[in-house]
């Protein structure tokens, strides 16, 4: 399939103030469109100007949600290069969601062929700060007129980009997390593997209440006993028990976060034994007391590493640590972030130089 490069007719004023980039909120010039119909398969690949798409109040996304998206980021780095992280791992993830929700899977390479050089055209718009990235977003959407349930026969793919700096307010700082003892995210059998939009709309009504709590984000825990922690939507979740990282092992309920598989890499490479079985609840709050828990993080593309300060759970809440992050989740955050900017060596080949 040929790509084709249209055009842009007004390019947008560029990032004024890089030190207050809101995650996902400003999008740059171009975007990449393909389109898909059964019998024909993928077609009309292009590179085009940024701008809404038209289409049927019918389209069966609008009904049936049948849609996913990855999150990817490309850095600036010192020399004024661009590196990609991990992205054949991203595009790789993208088709096993579409497997997981009968989509037609894309042509790996071609499609990262395509990322890479919509941002060779759109390389103005990496911002330089430190912790600033382009967030890559590639979705698709099911686009056929029809409601009957069942897959659609026409979709769209397409990847925007947007400058960004910490997903959260307060950067880097610890977050509060609440335990959900009643919503849950995803069931065995589930989706809650595939990265698509259903998982996250479920996710939100327990979110709006956590935050009306003054709580930063919802830890799912397993939908059949509640009892086993799981993940946290925008992150997967790893703890420091009795010296060891445990995680929660992938079962088809957690996403396999790209992001949790560097870190597993590295802090094995940093000499930590790696647990990946599921812990539980009590665990967590009886040993953020008794000393078997002492840091916890999540980890995912757009919160890079995230500290945790305090779990609540039921009627009761414990810290973690002093109110600043522990410092293996710093240790961790300036490797993994080193290796992005290539302030450090990319030993485990995670990297694509544009
Ligand atoms: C990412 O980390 O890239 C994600 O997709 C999480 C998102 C919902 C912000």
């Amino acid at each position: 399939m040929d790509l084709q490069i249209l055009p842009i007719d007004h390019p947008k004023p560029r990032i004024s103030d890089e030190n207050n980039l809101v995650f996902g909120k400003q999008f740059t010039d171009r975007m990449f469109v393909m389109e898909y119909d059964s019998g024909k398969g993928w077609h009309s690949a292009r590179i085009q100007p940024y701008a809404p798409f038209v289409l049927d109040p019918a389209a069966m996304v609008f009904h049936y949600a049948q849609e996913i998206f990855e999150g990817l980021k490309a850095f600036r780095r010192a020399d004024g290069t661009i590196a990609l992280f991990r992205p054949a791992d991203n595009f790789a993830r993208f088709n096993r969601s579409a497997r997981r929700m009968c989509m037609p899977e894309v042509d790996e390479r071609f499609v990262l062929d395509a990322l890479l050089e919509l941002i060779r055209l759109e390389a103005d718009w990496v911002p330089h700060n430190q912790g600033t990235s382009l967030y890559i977003r590639p979705t698709m959407i099911a686009t056929e007129p029809m409601l009957g349930v069942r897959p659609s026969n026409k979709y769209l793919c397409y990847i925007i980009l947007s400058p960004v700096g910490a997903y959260y307010k307060g950067g880097v700082a610890p977050v509060k997390i609440w335990i959900s003892d009643f919503y849950v995210r995803a069931t065995e059998g589930g989706t809650g593997e595939a990265k698509t939009g259903g998982n996250y709309a479920a996710s939100l009504y327990a979110a709006k209440q956590a935050a009306e709590d003054g709580y930063d984000q919802v830890l799912w825990l397993d939908a059949k006993e509640k009892r086993f922690v799981e993940e946290v939507g925008s992150m997967n979740m790893l703890f420091l028990y009795d010296g060891k990282i445990v995680t929660s092992p992938l079962r088809g309920t957690v996403l396999d976060g790209i992001t949790r598989r560097s870190a597993l890499t590295l802090l094995g490479d940093m000499g930590y034994q790696i647990e990946e079985r599921a812990l539980t609840v009590d665990e967590v709050m009886e040993g953020a007391t008794n000393g078997r828990l002492t840091e916890a993080f999540g980890t995912g593309t757009a919160v890079v590493i995230s500290p945790v300060g305090s779990f609540c759970y039921k009627d009761s809440c414990v810290r973690l640590g002093d109110g600043q992050p522990g410092k293996l989740t710093m240790e961790l955050y300036h490797k993994l972030t080193a290796i992005q900017y290539g302030k450090e060596a990319d030993s485990h080949n995670w990297v694509t130089l544009l």
